[in-house]
């Protein structure tokens, strides 16, 4: 009993939305009482909810509350659109988005539309620990066709565990080192709409990718990372490499959440790191050019992924002669959506979706097909294969007399305000949201030229 007090005094003090301060079942084993002969203590319905495993598990569960899997249903972006979905289709649409967002709610039949999930405790809201511990079948490639075991046992990447107050068993779905650990991952990174269209592929992708090639790269190998320590502290627990489970990528919590400046600087550390660019401004026969190269490097699928259809990343290029602007593309106002200005020389990456009257559509629920401008990740290692470069250059034309300096950067947004505005438009979604959504500067392509050193690349 004394330590779950002093766990509710440690997380009354963070005033985690999400957690239930005090539930820490009072049943709960002491971390050093779990002797070789008791049988496991920690099953059924105690293994549901991710407090219990705080007194044990404390970093996972800490970096766990403050990523989007732990944010999935109370995203108010996500409770919006399944609000409008719902009410749009006459709830026809069902547990399509709830079915991944709050998984547990699903497969106890404790919601039927996510409607609900305000009402439900901690242990049916999010991706849970209990959702991917207990996985021990995939039997898919999209939407969550995810099985559940039923032995009470927590799967992870541990060979040997140690005695512990639930049964615990080595995965290769949970084992980072292991190629099909992505199949885990992937069977939610993978969305298909009722209508057919494949508007998430992040696990596809990879699959296509030189990622995916026996000896390279699991998900978890760049979204887990590990380090030295302790599995669970309790006494007697052995050294192990520990991973990462705040998953940081590039969505933030947009309401007060735990860990969200950590998070965000997890977000802005991938996103510096994920591409090469490069900025050469030349002369040619047709006038002064800027090619602008942009390689999408370090990520282990397209770039950007997943949800392409909200999310935008862009160019932002202006030269500049005597201190003038001359030319700019990509200068995208504050709170303003991206395919809202007027610019023909616009690069954006992003996905367009189109319902089944063939218009475009930001409701991705409606989606039938889907037009796509990602960058490509990389398909080989082998320098002498052609396939081997697959950056993508384009270039702009810009005005004589020649700029004297010329500036580039990519810039990013997880969702952008088309979609935000509508939803706001249609009383689905609190105004006030729209100001905390974040734009990024990929640290990788902030780059700037300069004639003092004449015409060259910068990279
Ligand atoms: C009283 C302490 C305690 C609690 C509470 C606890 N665990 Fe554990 N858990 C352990 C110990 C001990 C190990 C083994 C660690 C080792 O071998 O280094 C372990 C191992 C694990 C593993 C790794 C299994 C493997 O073989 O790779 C997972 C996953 C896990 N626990 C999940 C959970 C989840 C989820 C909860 C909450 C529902 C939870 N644990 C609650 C003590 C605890
Ligand atoms: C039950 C389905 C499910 C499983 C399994 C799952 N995820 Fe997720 N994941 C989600 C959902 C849903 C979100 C997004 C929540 C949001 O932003 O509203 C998410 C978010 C993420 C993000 C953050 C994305 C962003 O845009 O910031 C990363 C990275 C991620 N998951 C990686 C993984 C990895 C790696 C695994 C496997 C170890 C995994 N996921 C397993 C459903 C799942
Ligand atoms: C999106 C899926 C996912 C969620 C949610 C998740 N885990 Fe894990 N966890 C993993 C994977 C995958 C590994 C194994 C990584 C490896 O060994 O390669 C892991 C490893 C672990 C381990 C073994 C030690 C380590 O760090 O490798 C423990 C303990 C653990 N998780 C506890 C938890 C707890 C507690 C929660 C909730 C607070 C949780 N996990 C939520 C996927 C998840
Ligand atoms: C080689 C390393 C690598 C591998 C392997 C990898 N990723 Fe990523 N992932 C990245 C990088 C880098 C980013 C982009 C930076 C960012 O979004 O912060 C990213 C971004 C993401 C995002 C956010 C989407 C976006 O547009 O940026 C999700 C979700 C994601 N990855 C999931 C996965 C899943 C699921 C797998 C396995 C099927 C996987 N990743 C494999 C490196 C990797
Ligand atoms: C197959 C599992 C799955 C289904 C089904 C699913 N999602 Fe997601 N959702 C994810 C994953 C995984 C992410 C994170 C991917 C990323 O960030 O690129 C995500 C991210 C999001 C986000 C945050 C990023 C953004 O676009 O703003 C929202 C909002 C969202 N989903 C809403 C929905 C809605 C609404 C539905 C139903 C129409 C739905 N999702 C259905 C898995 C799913």
């Amino acid at each position: 009993m004394r330590r779950a007090q002093q766990n509710r005094s440690i997380w009354a003090a963070l005033a985690l939305p999400l957690v239930a301060v005090g539930a820490v079942a009072a049943a709960l084993p002491s971390c050093t009482s779990a002797k070789t002969e008791d049988p496991p203590s920690l099953t059924g319905d105690a293994l549901l909810d991710p407090n219990n495993c705080l007194p044990c598990h404390a970093d996972q569960f800490r970096e766990w509350a403050g990523s989007m899997h732990a944010y999935s249903s109370e995203d108010p972006v996500f409770l919006a659109m399944n609000k409008r979905m719902q009410r749009e289709t006459n709830g026809a649409a069902g547990t399509l988005c709830v079915g991944c967002h709050a998984p547990m709610a699903v497969r106890l039949g404790k919601t039927t539309d996510g409607l609900n999930l305000g009402e439900l405790p901690a242990s049916m809201r999010g991706v849970t620990c209990f959702f991917c511990h207990a996985t021990d079948a995939v039997e898919g490639t999209h939407n969550n066709p995810l099985r559940l075991a039923t032995d009470d046992a927590m799967r992870g990447g541990i060979g040997d565990p140690i005695k512990a107050p639930h049964r615990a068993t080595y995965s290769a779905l949970h084992d980072r080192e292991s190629m099909s650990s992505a199949t885990m991952c992937g069977a939610c990174h993978d969305v298909v709409t009722q209508p057919g269209a494949h508007v998430e592929r992040t696990f596809d992708e990879w699959n296509a990718s030189l990622y995916a090639k026996p000896g390279q790269l699991a998900c978890g190998k760049c979204h887990m990372e590990g380090r030295d320590g302790l599995a669970a502290k309790v006494d007697g627990a052995p050294a192990r490499r520990v991973h990462d489970h705040s998953m940081a990528a590039v969505d933030v919590a947009l309401t007060p959440f735990s860990e969200t400046e950590a998070q965000r600087a997890g977000v802005q550390k991938l996103l510096d790191a994920t591409l090469l660019t490069k900025l050469c401004v030349k002369q040619s026969p047709a006038g002064v050019l800027a090619e602008v190269t942009l390689d999408n490097a370090f990520a282990g699928h397209k770039f950007p992924s997943g949800a392409a259809q909200d999310r935008r990343a862009w160019l932002e290029l202006i030269a500049y002669r005597g201190g003038m602007q001359v030319f700019s593309t990509g200068v995208v106002p504050d709170k303003k959506a991206v395919t809202s200005i007027v610019d023909p020389n616009l690069w954006v990456l992003r996905d367009k979706i189109f319902g089944a009257d063939d218009k475009e559509t930001h409701l991705f629920w409606q989606a039938a097909r889907f037009e796509s401008e990602l960058l490509p990740a990389a398909v080989t290692a082998d320098p002498k294969d052609p396939a081997f470069f697959h950056s993508v250059t384009k270039t702009f034309t810009l005005p004589v007399p020649p700029p004297d300096r010329v500036t580039m950067r990519v810039r990013m947004r997880p969702v952008d305000f088309d979609l935000l505005d509508d939803l706001v438009a249609t009383n689905d979604l609190d105004p006030q949201v729209l100001d905390r959504v974040p734009t990024y500067d990929l640290g990788g392509s902030i780059r700037e030229w300069t004639n003092a050193g004449g015409f060259r690349c910068i990279e």
